[in-house]
Formats: C-alpha cells, structure tokens, sequence
C-alpha cells in the first residue's frame, strides 16, 4: 500500500477508534494514523511526525470538532505527562473502552469468543494510586521531581498529581525541596553519573502511614543530614529505605535495599486482611479496587470443605491468602525474596495455613504437585508479558481442575487462554476491573476450567 501521508504534512483525521496504549486511531485514505490525547469521535488537524509501511504518527495542531466523551482534564500537565493517557475522556467512556478493548484482544489475539462483562469501574476514580515512582530530572534550582512525559526519558514536573492521594503529593515536594536544600545531584541517564535515579513513595491508607525509598546509582550511597530531614518532614512517614541500582537500566530497583528507619514495611488492610509491603515488593496500586479484585478472584473459589489453592505469581501472598480467608490451604510461588518474606509474615498475620517457595513458577509447579498433589483452583496472576509457556504446559499435564487468570494485559492473557482452551479447558466470563483509571490500563480476571 503507498503511504498517503508524509512527514511534516498537515492533514484532517477524523478519529474513531482508541489503540492499546491509550491513543486515538483515525484513518487517511484507509491508512491508520495514531494520534496522542485524541478520542473517538474528536475530528483533528494533526502534523505527521513520523509514517511507517503500515502506519502514520501525528500530534493535534487543532482540535476541529471535539467528541462528546471529551472532557477537561483536572491535572495541568496532562498534555504532555506519560503517566495518564486518558483524563480528557469522560470516566463511563473510558470504561466502556476498555470493555471493547478487552473483548477485542480476546478475538484478535486468541481468536475466543469470550463473554465480556461491563467492567467494574471506581465511583471516585481520583487519588486512587497508593504509590508513586517519581523519576529525578534537574532544573534551574536543582534536582527535581515528576513523571516521564510519554516515549521519553524527560521529566514533567508538576503542581499536583490527581491520581494520587495528597499525603503522596505532600511528601513528593517535601523530599524535592530536601533534595535541593542538600545539593543531591540528579542521575544522569546519558553519563551514567550523578545519585539519585527515582523516589518511591507508598500509601498505606488503612494505617495511615508513608514509605519513602530513595533510589541511588551509587552503591553504599549515604546522607545522614538528607535522611534525617526527611524522617523529620515528612508527615507520617513510617519506613525510609535506601535502594542501590548501580546498573545501566530502566529497572528502577536495584537488588540491594537498606532501610533507615527501624520500621522496614508499611501495613495496608483489603477487606478482613492485613498485608505488610516492604519497598520492593509488588503490591496492587489502588488499594479500594483490590478488594474488588480479589472478591472476583475469591468468587471462583469453592468456599466448603478446605481448598488447595496455587498462587503462582504471589507477590506478597496477598490474593491467595484473601481467597482462602476461614478455610482453604495456599502454596505460593514468587521469584523475588523480600515478597516471599512478606508473603509468609502476611499468612501468619491472617492466620491462613500457607507455604511459599521462592523460585519461577514454571520451575515449581512440577515438583510442588509431586510433593504435595494437584490443587483444586491455580491463581495466575503474571505481569504483563503473561505466562513462561513451559507453566501453562505443566498446567494442562497436570490437567488442574481449575484456573483463575489475574491479568493486567489483555493481550497476553488472550494469547494464553487460548493455549489452555485448545488442550481442554473451557473459557468462563471475563471480568475486567478498572484499576487504573485515566489511563490505558485494565485489569481482568479470567475463568478457566477444565
Ligand atoms: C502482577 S504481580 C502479582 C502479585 C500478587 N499476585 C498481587 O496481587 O499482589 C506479578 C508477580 O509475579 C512475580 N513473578 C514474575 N515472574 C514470575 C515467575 N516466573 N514465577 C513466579 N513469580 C513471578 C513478580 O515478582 C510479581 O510479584
């Protein structure tokens, strides 16, 4: 197909789908043309930036007709953040979106004809995020404190983050200005120079309590002036923690974390449960949509007798051990050790019986059946890549009786479904959660069964 548009070029787009990263899809000629922060329905004058064989990008130089579902954004730096790709669309819109989108990688990807329920949305869907990854950039008063605009490694600052709550926003200026008043120099991505490379900050709502975690290339890093300041400021914060990442990446952790507060774990409660997070471990970012996330997990476990759960990517165990709250017995699996330490500490907490191994799940999986026997329900719940296909494989030799998918990408979870609907499981309904409102993210929970 010849490319109808040319770099530099002005041209009309009339928009009418969304793509999976959140930007509007319109057509030129039957060519596709993306363009950031347009909507269904907006009709736009747009420079081309860049074409490939099968595609054109294009930034809006008018907005020629706006979309219904076109709003004003609260925050005002939403044009030009990468954190959300969605505050110029209405909430109920967003989340019939992500319908579609949803349904739509389930027959494109694993071509499934799967039935989608609505999703399940928040009824305030602002300062929802119990924690921030602020990467450090510098300007003219010193280091300084923002987000990634998108497809970059320049940081946006701004006045005040709607999506997360205000202690969040508080410390993240606090610890900034801490940071200028001591002269701490900023990472330099491009020389792999300078100290600090991000600031993590955690929400702990139903305590009410902060973590800090200050990210350093160098390794052994330590400012006693710079940390007691900060453990002085900051209201309410409970853990400091210092993180080395001396490597060349994009991770914002690196293996090494020593905490300088006594304390080493913030506590957060979902429903009946009370989990302990330490500063590396993964934890659910919108704590009131958990609860409705795991309700949907703990609906397709059967709550007589005493069930043998899997938890394949645990985390902090914080799934199964909400799934067989009263009853059950849970055997975790999770490949980074402080997760598995709070995973332990969280199943004594709650006075579940439970046992985690620390190790790959697709490593695991075999020799725990052959120890213990097959499980009546495996919760996966994988980051966004999806499963090792050598797990689904020992699943569907194992042929476990029943599979409850966590997933936050539709796509691979389309993709391994289909993988398990071929070898004889049956697809349930699909129920997507919106965990991460204004932006391109949905969370869903899957029903496989044999
Ligand atoms: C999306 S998180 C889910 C955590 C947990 N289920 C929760 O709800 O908080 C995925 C987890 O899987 C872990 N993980 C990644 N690859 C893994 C693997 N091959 N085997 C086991 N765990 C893995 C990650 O470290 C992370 O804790």
């Amino acid at each position: 197909m010849d490319i109808p548009v040319k770099e530099g070029q002005l041209c009309t787009v009339e928009v009418t789908g969304l793509s999976h990263q959140g930007e509007g899809v319109g057509r030129r000629e039957g060519f596709a043309v993306f363009v950031p922060a347009a909507i269904p329905g907006d009709v736009v004058e747009v420079e081309v930036i860049s074409t490939k064989k099968t595609y054109a990008r294009g930034l809006i130089r008018q907005l020629l007709q706006a979309s219904d579902h076109r709003v004003q954004p609260l925050c005002s730096v939403a044009d030009r953040c990468g954190g959300c790709q969605l505050q110029h669309m209405k909430y109920e819109a967003q989340l019939a979106w992500k319908q579609t989108l949803v349904a739509d990688a389930f027959t494109r990807i694993g071509s499934l004809q799967a039935q989608v329920l609505p999703v399940l949305g928040m009824i305030d869907p602002w300062e929802y995020r119990n924690k921030g990854q602020f990467p450090v950039g510098r300007d003219e008063g010193g280091m300084c404190l923002g987000l990634f605009a998108p497809r970059s490694h320049h940081v946006v600052t701004f006045p005040y983050c709607h999506v997360q709550p205000e202690a969040i926003n508080r410390a993240l200026k606090i610890v900034e200005e801490l940071g200028r008043k001591h002269n701490i120099a900023a990472y330099d991505e491009m020389r792999h120079q300078g100290t600090l490379r991000h600031i993590v900050i955690r929400a702990a709502e139903a305590e009410n309590t902060l973590m800090v975690v200050l990210v350093s290339r160098e390794s052994n890093w330590q400012h006693p002036a710079f940390f007691a300041d900060i453990q002085r400021c900051v209201p309410q914060l409970k853990v400091l923690a210092v993180n080395y990442n001396p490597k060349r990446t994009n991770a914002v952790f690196g293996d090494r974390t020593v905490a300088v507060t006594e304390n080493e774990k913030i506590t957060e409660t979902i429903g009946q449960c009370r989990f302990g997070i330490s500063p590396r471990s993964f934890f659910q970012t919108n704590s009131l949509q958990t609860r409705v996330l795991y309700d949907e997990v703990r609906r397709h476990i059967p709550q007589t007798g005493s069930p043998y759960i899997w938890d394949l990517h645990c985390g902090t165990g914080t799934i199964g051990i909400y799934a067989a709250q009263g009853s059950g017995r849970v055997v975790g699996v999770e490949v980074i050790p402080e997760a598995v330490a709070d995973a332990r500490f969280n199943a004594a907490t709650n006075g579940v019986q439970a046992r985690f191994v620390q190790g790959r799940a697709e490593h695991e999986a075999r020799a725990l059946a052959e120890a213990e026997g097959i499980p009546d329900v495996v919760i996966l719940d994988p980051p966004r890549k999806g499963c090792d296909p050598e797990l689904l494989e020992v699943l569907i030799d194992l042929a476990v009786p029943r599979i409850v998918y966590v997933s936050c990408n539709p796509s691979t979870v389309a993709r391994d479904a289909a993988v398990l609907t071929d070898h004889g499981y049956r697809l349930g309904p699909v129920q997507p959660v919106d965990m991460f409102p204004h932006t391109a993210h949905i969370e869903c929970v899957v029903l496989l069964e044999r």
